[in-house]
């Protein structure tokens, strides 16, 4: 096992009815600002169960955060945040909402000219953040337990991710109840990013992290489990409230202390969302089993553990075994309704593999563990894609 350290300040407040507790959450003297998405909140009833929680507060609102969160709505709330003073932010939406909170609540601290810029590609450390909490309303990015978050920018038509520790939610709250209204396109997203966070922590080289790995590995088996649950009855609680906390543990980093990470499907994925615009859950479905496949034999040992504890796989032979779950894998995301192929949003391959070996290329860039997915590495995954 590698060295690790591991700090994670963030209290959870997990289950029904969680929400009335934001009063005892948020201290009452600060001057709050509300940050939430295109409106789910207003449908489902959260907007107003958050706006009675915290009568009596000094409570601003900014709406209309886009999934796949611009940086140029960002800068909006950042004005008013510096304008009117605000001291604390409360994101109240799905991951989107979250992520930037976390980048506002960074860039309202920026004096700079381009925050996107010194957070992003500069990666300038900034030492100052406005404190934040979460409602967080699905069940997907783990953003409510970690560090991170993923920013576009309209202008240049990137996508990025950045990590500070000065973002990591002072609480969050996480009802599954609020789930039941996801639309069933978010719920099925939701659950294959889930998969992939997990895919992209565990299947890697073994370092000797049995405990980590059996986690991964039970995160990945009560997907499996639960998916069908959510899917046939939307209101049904345990199953929800599984999902969640697969989503918040698939990425809190618990399962990745000590391991070797991988990443790369993300990296790719989050260039065909900036150049296609299909949703991150989506990219990720169709880049994952090509890149498994691409790199199996580095991959072997861990797959073919996969094979047989997730999926009762009894194939002595490692790389056969690894070739079976990527097959399961794509089965699994198939069978929720995902689909795992360019071609089934119309983008073509050719072209994909070619815009993005260019980008990484021109960013000089190679991901994955062995930093073996280079430019070259991604043209070929994607073109089979
Ligand atoms: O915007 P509203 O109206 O709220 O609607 C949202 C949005 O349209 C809707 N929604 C959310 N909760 C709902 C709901 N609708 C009904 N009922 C609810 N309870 O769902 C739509 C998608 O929401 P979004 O926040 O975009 O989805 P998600 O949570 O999947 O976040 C995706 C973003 O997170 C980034 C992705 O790249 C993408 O930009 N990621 C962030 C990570 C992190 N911070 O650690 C890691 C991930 O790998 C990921 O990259
Ligand atoms: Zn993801």
């Amino acid at each position: 096992m590698n060295n690790f350290e591991y700090c994670c300040p963030t209290h959870v407040v997990f289950g029904k009815g969680s929400i009335a507790k934001l009063n005892d959450l948020i201290d009452k003297n600060k001057k709050v600002l509300m940050i939430y998405g295109g409106g789910s909140i207003m449908k489902n009833g959260v907007y107003n169960q958050v706006k009675q929680a915290l009568e009596g507060y000094n409570l601003l609102e900014f709406g209309g955060i886009e999934p796949n969160p611009k940086y140029e709505t960002c800068m909006k709330a950042v004005e008013i945040i510096k304008n009117e003073g605000v001291d604390f932010l409360l994101s109240v939406g799905g991951g989107s909402t979250l992520d930037a909170t976390k980048f506002i609540s960074i860039a309202s601290k920026y004096n700079g000219n381009d925050a996107y810029d010194a957070i992003m590609i500069r990666e300038e450390q900034i030492n100052d953040a406005i404190p934040l909490g979460d409602v967080i309303t699905l069940p997907a990015t783990g953003s409510e337990m970690n560090n991170g978050g993923v920013i576009s920018r309209l202008s240049t038509g990137e996508k990025l991710p950045f990590h500070n520790n000065l973002v990591y939610p002072q609480f969050s709250i996480i009802d599954p109840e609020v789930t039941f209204s996801l639309p069933v396109r978010q719920t099925i997203n939701g659950i294959v990013d889930t998969f992939v966070h997990v895919m992209e922590q565990y299947s890697t080289y073994d370092v000797n992290t049995p405990l980590q790995d059996g986690w991964a590995l039970t995160i990945l088996k009560t997907l499996i489990d639960e998916a069908p649950k959510v899917l046939s009855n939307p209101a049904d609680y345990d199953a929800r409230a599984n999902i969640f906390w697969c989503a918040t543990c698939g990425l809190n980093y618990w399962i990745s202390l000590g391991a070797v990470q991988d990443w790369a499907t993300h990296m790719i994925g989050h260039e065909l969302t900036a150049f296609y615009g299909i949703d991150h859950g989506q990219s990720l479905a169709i880049v994952l089993p090509r890149l498994l496949k691409n790199q199996k034999v580095s991959k072997s040992r861990k797959l073919a553990k996969l094979a047989r504890e997730v999926f009762g796989i009894n194939e002595p032979v490692d790389l056969k075994a690894a070739d079976i779950a990527i097959e399961r894998i794509e089965e699994f995301f198939n069978s929720i309704g995902m689909k795992t192929k360019l071609s089934d949003y119309e983008i073509d391959s050719q072209e994909a593999a070619e815009k993005i070996r260019a980008r990484f290329e021109q960013r000089n860039v190679a991901f994955g563990e062995k930093g073996a997915v280079t430019a070259d590495t991604a043209y070929d995954i994607l073109t089979e894609c």
